[in-house]
C-alpha cells in the first residue's frame, strides 16, 4: 500500500525529505508498485533542453499494477460501478477480476489487428465501461492512446488524427448526455474524409441505431473482439516509454499533444490519489469529470485503479433529468470521494437547494474541486449543503501537463481555506517569478506560478514537437517548469491560483486557447480578423467574448453573421468554443507595430473600462470609444 500521511505533522515531515532529498523520496514512493526490473537511476534531468528521466532503467506494465499485483487481493471486488445516462437504464458492473479480462480480450484484438508497442490509438468514445477498457487495453500492449473528448467536432478529431498519426480508431454508434445524441461514428466518418492513414475504426454500439460502416475500415466492437483470448500477457515497458497523449489548447493555434511516460506517471498518479482524497480500501469514489479530460485519466481511470479503488463512471451530464442527479448517485453507490469542477457546482447552486431535499449525502467524507479557481460562493455552498459542513473540501490545483494534483490540500490534514489550493504536495517545490525573472520569496507575494524540480508524473514532451515544449514550459524562466498561471502566496504560505496569465480561457474548466477560436472566426468568408478574451460568467467561470471585424455583413445582417460565426466556430473545434458574446467592431485596438492590445479588450469585456492603463502607443485612439459604446456588457 502506498504510503498515506495522515496528520499535518506527517504532511511537513513527509514535504520536508521530499525537497531535502527527493530521490530516496520518490524510490521509497516507486516501492509500492510490481516492476518487472527495478530502476537504475531514480531521476536525471535539466530544463534546458529539457530532458527528464523518471527510473530510468526500470521496465513495467501500468496494468500488471492495476491488475496482477492486487487480483488475490481484491479480484472479486467491484471496480467500475457504471451509471447509465437515463436512471431508468440498468446500471452495470465490473469486478477487478471481470474488467482484467474485457481490457485483456481487447488488447488481444488491438494485437490480431496489428497494433504494437509504440502505435498510436484514437479513441473517441463516450463515457462507457468500453472507454475504460479500451484505455487499459492500449497500455496492456504499450500502444500509445490518445483520447479525443467526445463533444470536439470532426475537424478537431481529424486534426488529432494527423497529429497522433493514428492507424486505428475506437468510436461508438452515438452517445447520450441528458436529453441530446451526439452521432459519434458520422463524426467520425467526417474526420476520416478529411484525414489519410486510418486503416480500421470499431465501433461500440451503445445504441444500436443503423450507422453507415465503410466495408474493409470499419467494424463492430463485438466482432472486433469476438474469439479473443481474455488472457493476454502484458507488454513489457521502460519507464520512459509514452503511456498516452492527450491534447490541450495553448497560446497559439494549434492544438498540443501532451505526452505522458509510462513509469513516473504511474507512481505519481497512485500517490496523489491516495493521499490528497484520503482513499481507504473499500471505499467508493465518484469523479464526474469525462475520461476526454486529464482529470477523467487520472483520477477516473489510473490513480483510482492503481489503488484497487471503487470507482462511479457515469455517463451523462450532471442536470439530468435534473439538479438532482448528483447527489441520487451519491446516495445510490454510498459515494465517499467525489471529485467535481467549480462550475458544476455554481450551476447546480444557481438551481436552488430543494434538489437537495431528502437526498442521503452521509456517506461523503472529502469534497474536491479541479479545472479553475472555486470562488467562495461555491465553496461555501458546496462545504454547507453538500458536505454538510462535515467534509473537508480540497481545491486542486494541477494541469493536463502535470500530470497529477500538484498544490492541493490533503483531506482531513490540510487545514482548508476557501478559494486556496493551500499548499503543495510532497516533491511540489513551487517557486513564484516576477515579470523580470526576479524570484518572490518569502509571503505576501505575487507572480508567476513556476515549479523548480521535476516530478514523476510531469508531461515529458509535445507530441513531436519537442522545441515547443521547451519553449512554453521551460524558455521563459530559467531551470524551473512554467505553468502559465499567476499566483498569490498569502502570509500563511498558502497559495491561491489568480488565473492564466497567457491567451488561455479556462471555460467550464475547460481550457481553450484564444487563438485556436480566433483561427475558426477568420474562416469566415466575411471576417477580416477577430480577436478573442475572455470574460466573467456566472456559471461558465469565463465565457468566451468575440471582437470581430466585419466590414459587410451580407443579407442576413448583423444577428446573421453572428449566428453563422457560431456555427462556424461549432464545426471547427465544437460547441464547448461557441462565443457568448460577438461585438462587430470596424478596427481592433492595434499597436504601431500592429500587434493588437488584448489587454484592453480584456479590461473592455470585463466591464472595467475606467482603467484601460496606458493606450499612449495605440495607432488610433478613437477605436476605443467605439468598442467601448458598442460593448455588449456593461463598461
Ligand atoms: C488550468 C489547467 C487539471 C485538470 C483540469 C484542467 C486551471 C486547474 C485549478 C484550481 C485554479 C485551476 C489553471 C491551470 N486550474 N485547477 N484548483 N484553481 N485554477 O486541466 O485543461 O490542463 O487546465 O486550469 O489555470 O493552468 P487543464
Amino acid at each position: 500500500m502506498i504510503n498515506k500521511i495522515n496528520t499535518l505533522g506527517g504532511y511537513f515531515h513527509e514535504y520536508q525529505k521530499s525537497t531535502l532529498d527527493p530521490e530516496s523520496f520518490w524510490a521509497q514512493q516507486a516501492e509500492f508498485f510490481f516492476w518487472r526490473k527495478r530502476w537504475q537511476h531514480v531521476v536525471q534531468w535539466e530544463f534546458k533542453t529539457p530532458s527528464i528521466r523518471w527510473f530510468d532503467g526500470g521496465k513495467l506494465n501500468i496494468t500488471e499494477n492495476i491488475f496482477e499485483k492486487n487480483l488475490y487481493t481484491h479480484g472479486d471486488q467491484t471496480a467500475i460501478f457504471w451509471e447509465p445516462n437515463d436512471p431508468n437504464d440498468a446500471p452495470r458492473q465490473y469486478t477487478y477480476q471481470e474488467l482484467f479480462h474485457a481490457v485483456n480480450q481487447m488488447a488481444n484484438s488491438l494485437k490480431r489487428e496489428g497494433i504494437s508497442k509504440g502505435d498510436t490509438v484514437i479513441i473517441y468514445m463516450p463515457m462507457v465501461p468500453e472507454l475504460t477498457i479500451a484505455l487499459l487495453a492500449c497500455a496492456r500492449i504499450g500502444a500509445i492512446h490518445s483520447v479525443v473528448f467526445a463533444g470536439f467536432s470532426a475537424q478537431a478529431l481529424a486534426d488529432r488524427i494527423t497529429n497522433a498519426e493514428a492507424r486505428l480508431v475506437l468510436t461508438a454508434d452515438q452517445g447520450y448526455r441528458g436529453n441530446k445524441v451526439t452521432p459519434l461514428k458520422t463524426v467520425v466518418d467526417e474526420a476520416l474524409s478529411q484525414c489519410q492513414g486510418v486503416e480500421r475504426v470499431v465501433v461500440y454500439q451503445r445504441a444500436y441505431v443503423d450507422v453507415s460502416m465503410t466495408p474493409g475500415r470499419d467494424v463492430f466492437w463485438q466482432e472486433f473482439i469476438s474469439n479473443a483470448s481474455d488472457d493476454c500477457v502484458a507488454t513489457e515497458m521502460d519507464s520512459e516509454d509514452p503511456l498516452f497523449i492527450l491534447y490541450t489548447s495553448g497560446s497559439t493555434g494549434q492544438p498540443k499533444g501532451i505526452v505522458h511516460s509510462s513509469g513516473g506517471y504511474m507512481v505519481y498518479s497512485a500517490y496523489t490519489f491516495r493521499n490528497v482524497f484520503q482513499y481507504n480500501n473499500g471505499d467508493v469514489y465518484f469523479c464526474t469529470a469525462d475520461i476526454g479530460w486529464i482529470t477523467g485519466h487520472t483520477y477516473l481511470v489510473y490513480g483510482p485503479l492503481l489503488n484497487g479503488a471503487k470507482i462511479v463512471m457515469y455517463e451523462g451530464v450532471p442536470t439530468w433529468p435534473d439538479a438532482g442527479r448528483m447527489w441520487d448517485i451519491i446516495a445510490k453507490y454510498q459515494v465517499n470521494q467525489f471529485y467535481t469542477a467549480p462550475t458544476i457546482i455554481r450551476s447546480l447552486l444557481s438551481m436552488g437547494n430543494e434538489y437537495l431535499l431528502d437526498k442521503d449525502l452521509d456517506s461523503l467524507k472529502v469534497i474536491g474541486t479541479v479545472g479553475e479557481p472555486i470562488n467562495e460562493d461555491a465553496w461555501h455552498w458546496v462545504h454547507d449543503h453538500v458536505g454538510q459542513s462535515q467534509c473537508p473540501v480540497v481545491d486542486t490545483w494541477w494541469q493536463t501537463e502535470t500530470g497529477g494534483v500538484m498544490i492541493s490540500p490533503i483531506a482531513g490534514v490540510t487545514p482548508t481555506k476557501p478559494s486556496f489550493a493551500t499548499l503543495p504536495l510532497p516533491g511540489i517545490q513551487p517557486v513564484i517569478i516576477d515579470n523580470d525573472g526576479v524570484e518572490q520569496t518569502g509571503n505576501s507575494v505575487e507572480g508567476n506560478l513556476c515549479i523548480r524540480y521535476p516530478w514523476p508524473g510531469m508531461a515529458r514532451t509535445i507530441w513531436r514537437d519537442h522545441e515547443r515544449f521547451r519553449q512554453t514550459y521551460f524558455a521563459n524562466y530559467e531551470n524551473v517548469y512554467f505553468a502559465g498561471d499567476g499566483v498569490r502566496r498569502d502570509e500563511d504560505g498558502y497559495y491561491r491560483i489568480l488565473g492564466r496569465v497567457d491567451d488561455v480561457i479556462n471555460v467550464s474548466g475547460h481550457r481553450l486557447g484564444t487563438a485556436e477560436i480566433e483561427n475558426a472566426i477568420n474562416e469566415h468568408p466575411l471576417v477580416n480578423e477577430s480577436a478573442v478574451v475572455g470574460c466573467p460568467h456566472a456559471i461558465k467561470g469565463q465565457g468566451i467574448y468575440a471582437f470581430v471585424v466585419c466590414p459587410q455583413t451580407s443579407t442576413g445582417g448583423e444577428e446573421g453573421v453572428k449566428l453563422s460565426i457560431k456555427q462556424g466556430v461549432n464545426k471547427r473545434i465544437g460547441p464547448i468554443a461557441k462565443p457568448d458574446y460577438i461585438q462587430i467592431v470596424s478596427n481592433l485596438p492595434k499597436t504601431r507595430s500592429g500587434k493588437i492590445m488584448r489587454r484592453i479588450l480584456r479590461k473592455i469585456a470585463e466591464g472595467d473600462a475606467s482603467s484601460l492603463g496606458d493606450t499612449s502607443t495605440l495607432l488610433d485612439e478613437q477605436v476605443i470609444d467605439e468598442i467601448i459604446q458598442g460593448a455588449l456588457v456593461e463598461v
